[in-house]
């Protein structure tokens, strides 16, 4: 088994790349001519809920025309592209791992959103981003990585103009778990120290801000889950019985765990809206 050493190891091998996205795309359209931004969606979105999970961030920070947005985590861009084509901010992506990186800045080329919408390698616990330079900054499903969450809380803070607004997802850790299934999440998906709504929520508070509110996802990240596992087994047992690779094995034996422990309400996901103070 590959020795899981940072949310980097993980996501180099995402099964989803750009370079998967664009294949699919070519063989449903025959060619990458004129794609436009919502051509993507069906594909790039890593985060539960998918769209819809956008507008309810979208309408919680206020995202309007011109608005600039920053998105901790950015993946391949996805949500970004969304906030920029539909919303029409102004969006900057800050994400560790290079293959996403490089990944969200041709899929956003290809797309032509690339004077709005500029993804940059960077760790959210260091963002090179001036202080006072944004109206909101947003993150989805990503802040489990992160082994430091005060100090992202503090740079997004930082960062963001008197009055901006921060809005998030995020697991929650309904009860402690076993350091055995500490240990799993990490191996199989690099997840960090997760934290209580209360936790999570005093965080938030020390970094300055002021909470609106603390939404509790989990029964629909549940429903969620059980199905993409569904789904899962399903492709895994056809990659088997096909003798083709059918995933890596660690991150399957923590996901179906995961999926286990939100159903039984032990972790779930919280969505989380703020004000930086004006
Ligand atoms: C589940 S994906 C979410 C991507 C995106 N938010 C979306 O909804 O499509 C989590 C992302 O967080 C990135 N990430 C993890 N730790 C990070 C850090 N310290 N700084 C920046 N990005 C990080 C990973 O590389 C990965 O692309």
């Amino acid at each position: 088994m590959v020795e899981m050493r940072s949310a980097v190891d993980f996501y180099e091998r995402h099964p989803i790349s750009a370079e998967i996205i664009l294949s699919r795309l070519t063989a449903s359209r025959g060619h990458l001519d004129d794609l436009a931004p919502s051509e993507l969606f069906a594909h790039d979105q890593d985060h539960y809920g998918g769209l819809a999970a956008n507008d309810a961030l979208a309408e919680r920070a206020g995202i309007g025309p011109g608005s600039r947005v920053v998105d901790f985590c950015a993946g391949l861009g996805g949500p970004a592209r969304y906030f920029a084509d539909r919303y029409g901010a102004d969006v900057t992506g800050i994400e560790l791992t290079p293959a996403r990186v490089k990944g969200a800045q041709e899929l956003t080329r290809r797309v032509g959103l690339h004077d709005r919408v500029r993804v940059i390698g960077g760790d959210v616990m260091r963002v090179a981003l001036p202080d006072a330079s944004a109206d909101v900054v947003i993150s989805q499903e990503a802040l489990l990585h992160v082994p430091d969450k005060a100090r992202v809380l503090a740079e997004a803070f930082r960062i963001l103009k008197p009055g901006g607004r921060l809005a998030f997802t995020d697991w929650v850790a309904h009860r402690a778990l076993s350091a055995d299934d500490r240990a799993l999440m990490w191996q199989g998906m690099a997840v960090t120290d997760l934290y209580s709504f209360a936790a999570y929520e005093d965080l938030i508070r020390n970094a300055g801000f002021a909470v609106e509110s603390a939404e509790d996802l989990t029964a629909d990240w549940g429903e969620i889950l059980r199905e993409r596992l569904a789904m899962y087994r399903k492709l895994r047992a056809e990659a088997q019985t096909a003798g083709a690779p059918a995933g890596h094995d660690a991150f399957y034996e923590s996901y179906v765990r995961f999926v286990d422990l939100v159903n039984d309400a032990a972790l779930g996901g919280g969505r989380f809206t703020a004000e930086k103070p004006a």
